[in-house]
């Protein structure tokens, strides 16, 4: 009896859990190739926010030169609305505080070389409506379609999308979140669609791959500026508790699809300047956004020192968009590594413990061969040589990241090996748009294994039509971004089983409606056609 309500059970669950992937659909929107840089109003902020004081951190991203590092999306979080909606229904700023009104805040931004974030829930009420420190229930729900022809309508570029309510099963916020990321499609704008599950519910963030609904996802309950609160997965969240939430969901990272540990706490005080580091280091291996949180008019020289670190930066900012995988963790010594897109390998030691403590591992153990590496310290920008150990003495609280290359990658690009002639099959290349927004476009192109063998080292040939340019390419090599491009593969798909598939994608410049032509497969000569 037991083995069949069991199976019953299952069947069920299955039968739900496909019912809502159906529904959910794949987010591919063509944004947050890589994990967003910005800065957000709240950590510091809160409620009390307006126009001049968004504008006078638009005006520190640049003149601090965060923006030409990559820091771009400056995102106004709760309270930037009127009360109420107008008579049609439709959102507004809030007119005292914001009385140029979001478009010219947008055009204000865009005009700075940055891009315009903002926040909304969808549910009833904004977080600070639902604690009943700011008037009116002016939530997204039921007005999904709406709000979000008025955000494109503004320039919106970010979606920060709060479910802040204790109500509603994991199924219902799949749905509620899905509503929001087709209406966004919807508009033709491209919108990076963050969304926070979290807030005063069950903390479902880490219990789903979010990656079918939307860009980015936070993990856990709301950060505060403390290395560690005691919480697993409760209110407020310190930087240790975050990284034991969010290190296990590794896998689900990829370009347009990150885990989201919240804001960064960087020069808000309440940790040592280690522990500081430590926090930006593991962000940015952690292929998280990088979104600060400080007031970025007044930030002392330590300050601008983390958020500036261009070694780290390289790391997050990395075009395989991958998260550092969990290579061992005794509890005090926690060893992360980050496969790079050149081949090298990003490494973090960090030290969860009370006192200073030689952390070491080894480059096999994160995935090299050979016998030759250099290790570039990503703080301290010094380079040393090693046959193979990497280790360092890591202060309490204290993450040293090298960056690894040499070697061999322990997955090597692959040679050509001949199989006999005359062997049938061969490969094809199929080419599918993803999404098209008239001034750039995402396109995807599966390469299939037609033989009865496994084929190793494949190339695809393919020439864009006039106006067309490959801004970012993944899974994938490529040669050439206008006109005809060859794309080999990386050094991990190359192999392809009888009958396998592998797909690599890009962005591009350019209006999406004609196709390449010309879109052809080869594998090595013996292999096939
Ligand atoms: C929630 C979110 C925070 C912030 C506030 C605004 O707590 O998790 O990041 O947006 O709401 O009220």
């Amino acid at each position: 009896m037991r083995t069949v309500g069991t199976l019953l059970a299952a069947g069920i669950l299955i039968g739900g859990l496909i019912a809502l992937e159906d529904q959910a659909g794949a987010l591919d929107n063509g944004v947050a190739r890589t994990p967003p840089m910005g800065w957000n109003s709240w950590n510091t902020f809160g409620c009390s926010i307006n126009e001049t004081l968004i504008k006078q951190m638009a005006d520190a991203i640049v003149s601090s030169g965060l923006r030409d590092l990559g820091y771009k999306y400056v995102v106004v979080d709760d309270c930037w609305f009127d009360p109420a909606r107008d008579s049609a229904g439709n959102l507004r700023g809030n007119p005292s505080r914001f009385p140029g009104g979001m478009k010219a805040l947008g055009d204000y931004l865009h005009a700075k070389g940055l891009k315009f974030g903002i926040y909304q829930v969808p549910v009833d009420k904004t977080c600070a409506q639902y604690f009943g420190s700011y008037p009116g229930a002016t939530g997204s729900q039921g007005h999904e379609v709406q709000d979000a022809k008025q955000f494109a309508a503004w320039g919106v570029d970010y979606l920060k999308y709060d479910w802040c309510s204790p109500n509603g099963t994991i199924d219902d916020q799949v749905r509620t979140f899905a509503k929001m990321r087709d209406a966004l499609a919807a508009t033709g704008r491209p919108i990076v669609y963050s969304i926070n599950p979290n807030s005063i519910h069950a903390k479902t963030g880490p219990q789903r791959n979010w990656g079918d609904v939307a860009n980015l996802w936070r993990t856990t309950e709301d950060i505060t500026n403390k290395w560690n609160t005691g919480q697993t997965n409760g209110y407020p969240m310190g930087i240790q508790n975050i990284v034991d939430v969010t290190v296990p969901l590794a896998s689900y990272a990829k370009p347009g699809a990150f885990n989201d540990p919240d804001m960064m706490e960087i020069g808000r005080g309440g940790m040592t300047d280690t522990e500081m580091r430590s926090h930006f280091a593991l962000w940015a291996i952690m292929a998280s956004p990088l979104i600060a949180g400080n007031d970025l008019r007044a930030m002392d020289p330590a300050t601008t020192t983390i958020l500036k670190n261009q070694n780290l930066i390289a790391i997050n900012q990395d075009p395989l968009g991958l998260q550092a995988h969990q290579v061992s963790n005794d509890g005090a010594r926690r060893v992360l590594a980050k496969k790079l897109g050149n081949g090298d390998v990003a490494v973090a030691l960090f030290n969860q413990g009370g006192s200073t403590t030689t952390i070491s591992t080894t480059a096999s153990a994160i995935g090299l061969t050979g016998d030759s590496f250099t290790l570039r310290d990503a703080w301290t920008n010094t380079v040393s040589t090693s046959t193979g150990t990497i280790s360092a003495a890591v202060p309490s609280h204290g993450t040293v990241v090298y960056r690894v290359s040499g070697g061999t990658s322990s997955t090597p690009t692959p040679t050509p090996t001949p199989t006999p002639s005359g062997q049938p099959g061969g490969c094809t290349a199929t080419y599918r748009l993803v999404n098209d927004w008239g001034t750039g476009f995402q396109s995807e192109v599966t390469v299939t294994n037609n033989g009865p063998s496994a084929f190793n080292g494949w190339t695809v040939n393919m020439t864009l039509a006039g106006g067309q340019a490959i801004t970012s390419l993944w899974n994938g090599v490529n040669t050439g971004t206008t006109g005809m491009v060859t794309v080999k593969n990386t050094s991990y798909n190359g192999t392809i089983a009888a009958n396998g598939t592998t797909t690599f994608g890009f962005t591009a410049n350019g209006n999406g409606s004609t196709a390449p032509t010309g879109v052809t497969c080869t594998t090595p000569t013996s292999q096939g056609r």
